[in-house]
């Protein structure tokens, strides 16, 4: 069994992302720059954000933090993204998800300009996506293949069962395992909450992708032995012997599951860590395409 180590294949990507930003800032020209929006103080969300600017500093790039109360409006929050927009200094903008549920996300989501949206969620750039287009790739799914890719696991012609339909993972992630591209060409089945006979499926993949968010729902009895088994999930779970009071669970329960499969992620220090490699590599990208700032 092959652990799909997140910590060494994002190290590797952050390693050459920071050679490339070191070039750039050797060359008189200013760093790669990431705007986070953060609306209140979901514990998880808060987290995430503090990682992506930490792994900005990390990889020389440069980071702005906009913190906003819970409270408030969907016009003062537009208003953010549209000086963001504007504002000619930042590359990528991305607002942490889940938003208060006073706040349209899918409003806020189309008011970020494509050319800034390293997150991907923006329609243009999820239809670019399933077009083959070239275009941010969200964040997590690109992770999951630049996992594939560090660890040289072939997809071609193998059959992939995607678990959760969200447009953050397992939407993205069953047009690009489905697509023509290096790890992709599979034959991909996208199952959700509605799917009968989940299990069967599950048993029938080469490649599993859990992303529904349910605490250790795929189990031993649902993985084909030698499949190899990709875990997006991570809630928290409260645990009263843990240092915070919760623990953090992934979608697959490790310790059975682990012992039939050709490779799988841990949870923590799988998917998560890839993602924010993934985010990185977009906002470089959103640099690099940048008129004034591209070679
Ligand atoms: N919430 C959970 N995952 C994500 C992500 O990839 N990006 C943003 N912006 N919010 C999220």
């Amino acid at each position: 069994m092959i652990l799909l180590d997140g910590k060494i294949a994002s190290r590797a990507i952050k390693e050459k992302l920071l050679a490339a930003t070191e070039q750039i800032k050797a060359s008189g020209k200013t760093a790669p720059h990431l705007a986070a929006i953060l609306v209140g103080t979901n514990g998880a969300s808060e987290t995430y954000v503090a990682s992506k600017v930490k792994n900005c500093e990390e990889t020389g790039f440069e980071s702005t933090l906009i913190r906003l109360e819970e409270q408030v409006t969907e016009s003062e929050l537009l208003h953010q993204i549209v000086q963001l927009n504007q504002n000619p200094g930042i590359d990528g903008i991305l607002v942490q998800l889940p938003l208060p549920k006073h706040i349209n996300e899918s409003v806020i989501i189309q008011a970020i300009h494509p050319d800034k949206d390293v997150d991907g969620f923006h329609p243009i750039s999820a239809g670019k996506l399933v077009q083959g287009l070239p275009t941010f790739i969200p964040a997590t799914p690109y992770g999951i293949l630049l996992m594939l890719e560090h660890f040289q696991l072939s997809t071609k012609g193998k059959h992939a069962v995607v678990i959760g339909r969200s447009n953050i993972v397992g939407r993205p992630m069953s047009i690009l395992l489905s697509s023509n591209i290096p790890y992709g060409n599979c034959t991909v089945t996208l199952c959700h909450s509605h799917t009968p006979n989940l299990a069967d499926i599950c048993l029938q993949a080469d490649i599993l992708v859990a992303a529904l968010g349910k605490p250790e729902f795929v189990k031993a009895s649902m993985v084909k032995p030698g499949a190899i088994v990709i875990d997006v999930g991570i809630t928290r779970v409260t645990d009263a012997t843990a240092k915070n009071g919760f623990r953090i669970k992934g979608d697959v329960a490790f310790d059975e599951v682990a012992p039939l499969c050709e490779a799988i992620t841990p949870v923590p220090g799988g998917v998560g860590l890839m993602t924010i490699a993934g985010l990185l590599k977009n906002t470089l990208q959103a640099y690099q395409q940048h008129p004034l700032k591209a070679d």
